[in-house]
């Protein structure tokens, strides 16, 4: 095993992209890599000949930097990070340059490594929830290494990894921020698409870009076990479907539970429910899907909408159904499978208002509820959970290059069940 020490000073930030491999490669900071480890990297990154001539049982950080150096992408425009943005509501998305903000005195830096592919950035690229500003970086699921802190900064050390959600700023005065629930805030500020960014621009861009800078209370921790592209869509598929099944009382292991819509939320809310000990079954437009949800998810049981015997046969059989489906479809039909007192909770956006009738919730004292992802103090209350019991999400890893064809499969359903970019490998900004 080469010992490979890391570096000290400022060294960490000029080579953000090569220290955050060498973190990834020695978690632990125990001055050792493992060489095989170090030629997978080597071979994901396309730099194996110039790997392999790195010898001797010591290697220098500026060596190994330079093995694993890889010329920044050339694209227009000005500004110290790289990121994939959308200019207009095609939604088409392109290489383009902006400006970060460096870090204040409770600022993070962080390199980004992997950032997951949420349906909310689709919605939002193509301005579905109008609002858009463009250009606009998508992207509120990122895993990483921080590779610079401010110097008030307690929560995190330069070299540990890190990752970032949904929110990146807010009032941190209010009742909602003081009771842990910053997404209720007047002055939230989302990580992309918000005007109320601090530093260049004003508005915020998200994580389908090389690195992030965020103030220390919205940063999240994260265990080595999760700094894998299953990681990043914890962040907000993972925190989304948590949040309401804790704070509905959904997380008991005696709810019978149901998911519909099997996309990037529904299989961390199956995830959930099995971890909990909970019966979960699946309900979905085909059976595509059947397969992976009962093998490698562990539902127990799955129904397809369409088919409208096995709908009947089910029924008053939930306690609650997680709704994530992305598009309008129809709520009698989930309010039906519901027992008497029994939660449906829409956690899908889709742009047209649902219909339902007074008599679909009175008689069983049925609930239609929805929730909007979850607290910072939430959200690490679930990555410890996850980083506990090894649970990610499970993903399909793309490149950078790959982001439009990604949206096309997303929009038809065609994911399991999430898509990550690999940032590491193909976001490459110039140092
Ligand atoms: N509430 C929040 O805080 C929050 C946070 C994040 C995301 N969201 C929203 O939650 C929704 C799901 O996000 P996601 O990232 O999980 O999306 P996703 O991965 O694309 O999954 C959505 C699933 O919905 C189902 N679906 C899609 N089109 C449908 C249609 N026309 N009719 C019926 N079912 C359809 C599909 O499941 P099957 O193939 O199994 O049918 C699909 O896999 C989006 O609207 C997103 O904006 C909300
Ligand atoms: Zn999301
Ligand atoms: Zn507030």
């Amino acid at each position: 095993m080469p010992s490979i020490a890391r570096p000290q000073g400022d060294a960490a930030l000029k080579h953000q992209r090569e220290f955050a491999i060498l973190a990834s490669l020695d978690p632990e900071n125990t001055g050792k890599v493992d060489q095989k480890d170090m030629e997978e990297y080597a071979s994901r990154y396309g730099c194996e000949s110039e790997v392999k001539k790195l010898s001797g049982d010591e290697i220098k950080f500026e060596d190994f930097a330079q093995a694993f150096h890889k010329d920044g992408q050339k694209v227009e425009g000005k500004g110290n990070c790289f990121g994939y943005a959308a200019k207009d509501d095609s939604g088409k998305m392109e290489p383009y340059k902006f400006e970060r903000r460096t870090c204040d005195s409770n600022d993070v830096h962080i390199k980004i490594t992997y950032s997951g592919m949420c349906h909310s950035d689709l919605h939002q690229v193509k301005n579905d929830w109008a609002g858009a500003t463009y250009p606009m970086v998508p992207g509120h699921e990122m895993v990483g290494v921080v590779v610079q802190v401010g110097k008030d900064v307690k929560k995190v050390k330069v070299g540990e990894f890190a990752a970032v959600g949904n929110m990146v700023d807010s009032c941190q005065s209010c009742e909602y921020c003081k009771q842990d629930e910053e997404m209720f805030c007047n002055d939230i500020v989302m990580t992309y698409n918000s005007k109320k960014g601090k530093g260049p621009g004003e508005v915020t861009y998200g994580g389908y870009s090389s690195h992030i800078v965020v103030r220390e209370e919205f940063v999240l921790k994260i265990a080595p076990n999760l700094h894998v592209p299953g990681g990043a869509p914890l962040l907000c598929a993972g925190i989304t479907v948590w949040s309401p099944m804790r704070y509905y009382g959904c997380d008991k292991p005696d709810v019978k539970l149901a998911v519909q819509g099997l996309g990037g939320l529904g299989h961390m809310a199956v995830k959930f429910g099995k971890a909990l000990g909970q019966h979960v079954t699946v309900i979905s437009r085909s059976d595509d899907k059947k397969e992976t949800a009962m093998k490698e998810l562990g539902a127990d049981d799955f129904l397809i909408s369409k088919d409208e015997d096995a709908m009947k046969q089910a029924a008053m059989k939930f306690d609650a159904i997680i709704d994530c489906v992305s598009a309008p479809h129809d709520l009698q039909q989930m309010l039906s499978l519901l027992k008497p007192s029994g939660k449906l909770i829409i956690l899908g956006i889709p742009t047209k208002p649902y219909e339902i009738t007074a008599s679909s919730i009175i008689p069983k004292r049925r609930m239609i509820a929805g929730s909007l992802i979850g607290g910072v103090k939430e959200t690490q209350e679930m990555l410890d959970f996850c980083a506990e019991k090894n649970i990610t999400s499970m993903v399909e890893v793309v490149t950078a290059d790959k982001i439009n064809e990604s949206f096309e499969r997303m929009h038809k359903g065609d994911v399991k069940y999430r898509f990550v970019i690999d940032v590491q490998a193909s976001m490459i900004n110039e140092e």
